[in-house]
């Protein structure tokens, strides 16, 4: 089994159907590009079939992006994957991502079709989209909750008619990690032709283990392939967010034994750009690129990382495009992270009293400000007749 692991990225579908973070066409072109320069293997750029908006928004996107395949989401029937086909034109490298509900309930409930008529309906997508491009996901929508042995049947089917990646997502974010793993496990021991195409795993954030499931997809499971959204953008609670899935792989690797393609150092600016782009402010503790995540304050840790940074950090914030990490200067400082920001700030005092004066003022101000700034400091040295 491969060691590269696909990263398939939905910002500019399952992303976009975040209530309120719809994107103009231009924006999803300067996303496309950013989420090209992080070497994302698969871009999926929208559902053609939606609206002349994301028809174009597709097209477009096909066109401009030259490295990262370009994927059209369609529902599985002739029309939408036709539509799906022609977004496509121009890709150097073109996807068809088709799918359709197998869970019973979906299945009853909201498609009102018997299992037998999804499989059939499934094997002609496939069949029919097979015929226009190479290149052909098959998702089983609510996956997750599905019949085992009727999911491996349709499964099995859908390779047989072309299908190269076979998605079982968790739509409704039920899963548990070691659940989601063996579901996967065992749904590729049942099916006969399994290894003729690639498994991928899709999942929601509903209960807060989206990262979480899509990881042990991969290792108990054998996926290859996560798809995942820039900031863990997505309908309702969101999707697995590509920043965690990836530098959880990459710091990880003693473990995973696993490569991804993506150039990590475009992280922030991707995060940033999604966040401006949507107005979804990203929160401050959010891993790998909320505003803390290389942050501390704590005197006892930065006392650590300034003596050894992997004291208290598992990956550098510049892997990640951060341009350093950072001391915040607070009540709880100690001393040496004090003295450090003034060799930073050109600062000389000129005896050891001098700055443990300095660190005391400095002390009885944290306490009255929450956070301290470089003017502050400049300010209190300043008053202190220090020479800078
Ligand atoms: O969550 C889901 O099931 C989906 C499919 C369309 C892949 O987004
Ligand atoms: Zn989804």
């Amino acid at each position: 089994m491969s060691d590269q692991l696909i990263i398939f990225d939905t910002t500019l579908r399952d992303g976009e159907q975040s209530p309120g973070a719809s994107m103009t066409r231009d924006e999803k072109l300067r996303i496309a590009r950013q989420l090209e320069r992080l070497k994302v293997d698969v871009i999926e750029a929208g559902f053609a079939a939606a609206s002349n908006g994301d028809f174009e928004s597709i097209q477009t996107i096909a066109r401009a992006i030259k490295d990262s395949t370009v994927c059209s989401l369609s529902r599985a029937n002739d029309r939408d994957i036709a539509r799906a086909a022609e977004s496509l034109k121009g890709a150097n490298r073109a996807r068809i991502h088709t799918f359709i509900a197998t869970s019973a309930l979906h299945m009853e409930k909201k498609l009102r079709m018997t299992p037998e008529q999804v499989l059939e309906q499934a094997k002609q997508a496939v069949r029919f989209g097979r015929n226009l491009i190479e290149d052909i996901e098959f998702s089983a929508e609510d996956g997750y909750r599905s019949e085992p042995d009727f999911l491996a049947r349709v499964i099995e089917a859908v390779i047989k008619e072309g299908a190269t990646t076979i998605n079982v997502p968790d739509t409704v974010g039920y899963a548990i990690p070691e659940l989601y793993g063996e579901f996967i496990r065992n749904l590729r021991e049942r099916v006969p032709n399994s290894d003729k195409a690639v498994w991928s795993v899709h999942c929601h954030n509903d209960l807060g283990m989206a990262v979480a499931n899509s990881l042990a997809g991969v290792k108990i499971g054998g996926a290859r392939q996560i798809e995942c959204t820039i900031n863990g953008l997505g309908e309702r609670a969101g999707n697995c967010s590509l920043e965690e899935v990836v530098m959880a792989i990459k710091t990880r690797k003693d473990y995973f034994g696993l490569d991804v393609n993506i150039d990590t150092q475009h992280i922030v600016a991707a995060s940033r750009l999604v966040s401006q782009t949507t107005g979804f402010v990203v929160q401050p503790n959010k891993a790998v690129v909320g505003a803390n995540a290389f942050a501390h304050a704590s005197g006892i840790h930065q006392d650590g990382v300034l003596k050894a940074r992997d004291t208290y950090e598992i990956m550098r914030a510049e892997d990640v495009g951060w341009a350093a990490n950072k001391i915040v200067l607070g009540k709880l400082s100690g001393r040496n992270a004090f003295k450090q920001r003034l060799q930073e700030l050109g600062v000389e005092l000129d005896s050891e009293a001098a700055i443990n004066q300095a660190f005391t003022r400095f002390k009885e101000l944290a306490d009255r400000k929450s956070e301290i700034f470089d003017e502050d400091i400049l300010a209190l040295v300043n008053a202190e007749g220090a020479e800078h």
